[in-house]
């Protein structure tokens, strides 16, 4: 671990270089002491960093001479509303692949501190950065603005990809020329917090950038509340990229000598298209953003599009029978398994009283654990430890609990309120429910924790007259809670949910090992949306289930999709034909002995649902030994004429067998090149046929590519 301090003030400072592989970032010093941005990009030769200077102002301030968005903005105690942050020092750390800078940055006038961090991984070319604020004056100062951190950049055009949705229909993806002035994307939804805008976006430079071409930036927040991203393009066509909490409603009282630290802002720069970047995102996150982001994950059979909230303690043992023929290794329990005053058999009643339901469940959880032990599967269990319904022993028991209005009219969401996780009594409340679980059924091996509200007419009887610190206390209320189950419970695997995929963000998935990404699961939707998040997150976190949904499309298709992903099902296994049964355990087997490669491999978007109506993705082991593709064709229509797909990822000078995978029984694979091998040159630079014929809508091809 190499240390160096640069002081300075008055001498002349070098400019300070945060580096990985491939890109680079470089500040310099003002002759003023403004700290400027003067290079964003491709790295380059270390004496080019040394010849720049000028650019913007890194981190600009609000109430001087700024007449843009500031990143910062707050009201001394004295009620000025002014602030000029000047560079005093930096210093740089280095500890292997990880190298962290420090700069401090300090009014000349008034006792205020701002410090940007920035911490760079060397082999991944990520670099994520966030800000820390500090004053000594003598009385509270109000924060009204706190980005993590400020980008700018000077191209002749910027293209913004974003990712909007709703329920069922998550991360649709747009992309469009930014103009003057800002367009913003964000979020006031408190949880459930990108329901509608996400947290990921990516920034193509002059023109739109392809899966291989373009200078990108690829940007996500890792916050589980409001977000804002803004993008101003100036009258000189600068482009400012602010990221951060959305100040929406939260200003802060920032107390003499606390600390304000802003959540961090990831990003990756390809000077080759949005497929590299999203590669470096995923390699970065299975190293160091996701729980245990490079262990295997559990195959599962849940129950909830099976039975939703009506089901017998039999029927869950003949369900785990049926996760049994399938050959997965988990059943998990979803909603409907407690409350007693107020049981749980739909969505109105019990939500909080977390109690097995005596009349559904006369034997309790330890019952359930012992019986999936019996037939060697695994048991797992949904919780939605934030939310309340009005009708519940909870709700009696604890007015004091809820965030609601005062003087107002209850307003649900999903028949629910949420619970104030800003209270500490509230937080043991939600850690006690989880961990007396666990430790009253040690057998638990897997929790789905559930959040089916975002925030509406909140209010928090805690924060008293300091609501504006709702939406961000609420937030780290939550992570307390899950700091303390990690360091009980370090690798339980847990899978988000947020009524579908309303929570997908890196400040959540340290303390989770995958995510609900919709609750559409129909096969030819899911392949949009498991798209549109397999740009910023690797598919051992996305979870893929097989349903009953999108019955027009074959169980094979609907495997196909599911198996992109991190694959499970959702189904009545007892209704599959035998040939059904036949396949789908086949698959299972399949799928444990290809996963390695779609967990951990390099992803590579071929061809684009958006742009054809087939969908083409692999993935490539890190060796290229091996690698799976993926070939659905969508809403083809008989006039469709498809082109050779060229491959990517692979050695050219290996050569590698194809093999079609996942048939249904009694079916022969149709695909001319089956069973051929070709060197890696051919299969990148000439291709494959992957629609010989006619290519039917909602059909699929699975290739396992083997080095020879
Ligand atoms: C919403 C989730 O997205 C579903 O998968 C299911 O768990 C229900 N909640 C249960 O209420």
């Amino acid at each position: 671990m190499s240390f160096f301090f640069v002081h300075s003030v008055a001498q002349s400072v070098s400019p300070v270089v945060i580096e990985t592989n491939n890109i680079a970032i470089v500040l310099t010093v003002a002759g003023n002491q403004r700290l400027h941005q003067s290079y964003i990009g491709k790295k380059l030769p270390f004496s080019d960093y040394m010849a720049m200077k000028g650019g913007r102002e890194v981190y600009l301030t609000a109430g001087m001479e700024n007449q843009f968005e500031p990143a910062v903005r707050m009201i001394h105690t004295d009620g000025n509303p002014s602030l000029e942050l000047r560079y005093l020092s930096h210093k740089q750390t280095d500890s292997g692949n990880l190298k962290k800078t420090e700069v401090l940055l300090k009014d000349p006038v008034y006792p205020v501190e701002v410090r940007l961090y920035y911490v760079s991984y060397f082999k991944e070319d990520v670099i994520k950065c966030w800000t820390e604020i500090v004053h000594r004056e003598k009385k509270n100062v109000l924060l009204t603005q706190y980005a993590s951190s400020m980008i700018h950049f000077n191209s002749d055009e910027y293209w913004l990809t974003q990712f909007h949705g709703d329920w069922a229909r998550e991360v649709n993806i747009v992309e469009e020329k930014l103009t003057n002035g800002i367009k913003s994307i964000e979020s006031k939804l408190g949880t459930r917090t990108n329901f509608y805008q996400t947290q990921m976006f990516f920034l193509s430079m002059n023109k739109p950038s392809t899966e291989t071409e373009g200078e990108v930036l690829a940007g996500t927040l890792a916050w589980t509340g409001n977000f804002k991203f803004t993008f101003e393009v100036d009258q000189r066509n600068g482009l400012r990229v602010l990221s951060g909490i959305n100040p929406y409603a939260s200003e802060y009282n920032l107390q003499p000598g606390e600390k304000f630290t802003t959540p961090e802002f990831i990003f990756t720069y390809s000077a080759n298209g949005k497929g590299l970047a999203s590669r470096n995102i995923h390699r970065w996150a299975r190293n160091y953003a996701v729980l245990d982001g490079n262990k295997p994950r559990l195959t599962l059979l849940n129950n909830w599009e099976a039975t939703h909230t009506s089901f017998t303690e039999t029927k869950l043992v003949e369900l785990f029978d049926e996760a049994k023929k399938l050959g997965v290794d988990l059943f998990l329990l979803d909603d409907g398994w407690f409350g007693n005053k107020y049981p749980r058999n739909d969505d109105k009643n019990g939500l909080g009283d977390w109690q097995e339901d005596k009349l559904k469940l006369p034997s309790g959880i330890g019952y359930l654990v012992k019986e999936a032990e019996k037939k060697e599967i695994k048991f797992g269990i949904w919780l939605e430890p934030e939310m309340v319904n009005p009708k519940s022993e909870l709700y009696e028991q604890h007015p004091d609990w809820i965030l609601k209005l005062p003087n107002r009219e209850e307003n649900y969401g999903r028949n629910q309120l949420i619970i104030d996780l800003v209270n500490p009594e509230v937080q043991d409340f939600v850690f006690n429910i989880v961990n007396d679980m666990l430790t009253k059924y040690p057998g638990i091996a897997f929790i789905k924790w559930d959040c089916n509200r975002s925030m509406t007419n909140a209010y928090s009887p805690y924060l008293k007259e300091k609501q504006t610190h709702l939406f961000l206390d609420y937030t780290k209320g939550l992570y307390k809670v899950m700091e303390r189950i990690r360091k009980k419970h370090p690798h339980l695997p847990i899978m988000l949910c947020a009524g579908g995929g309303g929570r997908t963000d890196y400040g959540a998935m340290k303390y989770f090992t995958e995510f609900w990404p919709s609750d559409n699961t129909d096969g030819l939707e899911r392949i949009f949306i498991q798209w549109g998040y397999s740009y910023f997150f690797p598919a051992n976190t996305i979870s893929a289930h097989v349903t009953s949904m999108g019955k027009q499309q074959s169980l094979k298709f609907r495997t196909d999709v599911a198996m992109m992903g991190k694959m499970g099902y959702d189904i009545r296994v007892n209704n599959f034909t035998k040939q059904e049964l036949e396949f789908s355990n086949e698959a299972v087997k399949t799928y444990k002995a290809i996963s390695d490669v779609i967990w951990f491999g390099d992803l590579y978007r071929l061809i684009s649902p958006y742009e054809e109506s087939r969908a083409v993705l692999m993935y490539v082991n890190e060796n290229k030994s091996k690698a799976i593709l993926f070939n659905y064709f969508t809403t083809t229509r008989r006039k469709d004429i498809f082109s050779r797909v060229l491959l990517q990822g692979l050695d050219h000078q290996k050569n590698y067998r194809l093999k079609e995978i996942n048939l249904f029984p009694g079916t022969k694979s149709t695909q001319p090149d089956n069973e051929k091998v070709f060197s890696g040159e051919y299969l990148m630079k000439v291709g494959l046929n992957l629609a010989p014929g006619r290519a039917n809508a909602l059909s699929s091809t699975v290739f396992e590519i083997t080095a020879d």
